[in-house]
């Protein structure tokens, strides 16, 4: 199947960027071992990374565009604040599964709300690069389900 990995603001700055939250792995560390364990599973995978809200919003329209059946995404910053890309998500009807590399209910309040969970198939948070790759299990088991 195909299925599309879209990461949000300052996920490019992962490796650097507040290393006791997110990790030492760099985004080309996680994207590496998510295409290794994609074509394991014999799954098509494209990864995107994009600062801009508008950007993001375009690639869940071109997932659907390109008959993508899964999405997992980290919203990051836009987790907290987008109405528009919840909206794409809903438009488009892909299944989804929301990922967080740091554990957001355990950080600042505005942290623990979503625009997403609600409307994901599933949240994984806290787990660092880990999350991606059981997203991406999960996701492998959900599309031999339907
Ligand atoms: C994040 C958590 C968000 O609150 C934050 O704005 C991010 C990254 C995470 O992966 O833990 O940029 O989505």
């Amino acid at each position: 199947a195909a299925i599309s990995v879209l990461n949000g603001p300052n996920l490019n700055l992962l490796g650097l960027r507040e290393p006791g939250h997110y990790g030492v792995k760099t985004l080309a560390d996680i994207q590496h071992s998510l295409e290794k364990q994609a074509k394991l599973l014999n799954h098509q995978l494209s990864f995107h990374q994009n600062n801009a809200e508008h950007d993001i919003v375009e690639l869940v329209h071109h997932a659907y565009t390109n008959a993508v059946d899964f999405i997992i995404i980290n919203p990051a910053a836009f987790t907290h604040t987008s109405v528009a890309i919840r909206d794409a998500l809903l438009a488009t009807k892909i299944p989804f599964i929301e990922v967080h590399l740091s554990n957001v209910h355990a950080r600042e309040p505005f942290r623990k709300h979503s625009y997403f969970s609600d409307i994901a198939k599933g949240v994984i948070c806290g787990l660092g690069a880990t999350g991606y790759e059981l997203a991406l299990q999960a996701a492998h088991q959900i599309l031999a389900e339907r």
